[in-house]
């Protein structure tokens, strides 16, 4: 398998014709399947995107990133086809794994107010990209070393996932998750806390 990225910012092997954005760096050991995953891609800091070494992102990977985003992903960290929308930070702790389907989201994009929503909208029709965008906080997002997201989940802003945490597949994350514990369910809740053994194993 070829990872890493070519001279002129393609990706070896990718079946899309696009490229890597100049403020994304990929560590020669990472695979990136497809520059597809750079769609949505609107960052504009010089460090928007870090891929660490030995990091694995595969396809069905969005990086939905705001002009202020930033987003690490962690060495040997793998992501198996996540939509990260991030507009401050998305940080993804080495050795996690992220399932199928994921939604990592440090800000909703979209007001509650419904106001503010209906001017939201109407101003889609004038943007370049063409694209929704509400004035909304962001809150940065962590998901810890070695933590493992199950499929179908969704984390919301301002959640820290501890690290060696195990949150069950299609669970809603509203609040932190402690370390080394498993949590699921909507919303996410503690379901067991490792044994003393399981924890000397994660650390
Ligand atoms: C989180 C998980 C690993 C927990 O497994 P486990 O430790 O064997 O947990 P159990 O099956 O004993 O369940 C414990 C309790 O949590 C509940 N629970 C487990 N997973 C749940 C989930 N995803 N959502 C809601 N409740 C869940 C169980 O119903 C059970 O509740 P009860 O005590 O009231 O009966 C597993 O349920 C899971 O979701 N795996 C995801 C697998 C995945 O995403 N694979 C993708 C490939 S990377």
């Amino acid at each position: 398998m070829t990872l890493g990225m070519n001279a002129d910012r393609t990706l070896p092997g990718d079946w899309y014709p696009g490229t890597v954005p100049a403020n994304v760096a990929i560590d020669d050991s990472a695979y990136v399947e497809t520059a597809f995953s750079f769609l949505l891609f609107r960052g504009e800091r010089a460090d928007a995107v870090t891929i660490g070494h030995g990091a694995s992102i595969y396809l069905g990977n969005m990086f939905d990133v705001g002009p202020q985003g930033r987003v690490v992903i962690g060495e040997y960290a793998l992501v198996n086809g996540a939509r990260i929308v991030c507009d401050a930070s998305v940080t993804i702790g080495d050795y996690a794994l992220v399932s199928w389907n994921v939604v990592l989201m440090d800000t909703y994009r979209v007001p509650v107010d419904v106001e503010a929503r209906r001017a939201a909208v109407v101003r889609v029709p004038a943007m370049e990209p063409r694209r929704f965008a509400g004035d909304v906080p962001a809150r940065p997002i962590t998901i810890g070393r070695g933590a493992w997201i199950g499929f179908d989940c969704c984390v919301l802003p301002g959640v820290t996932i501890g690290d060696g945490a195990v949150v069950g597949a299609r669970s809603v994350v509203t609040s932190d998750v402690a370390p080394f514990t498993i949590a699921a369910g909507n919303p996410a809740r503690t379901i067991r806390r490792f044994t003393d053994e399981e924890m000397a194993h994660g650390r």
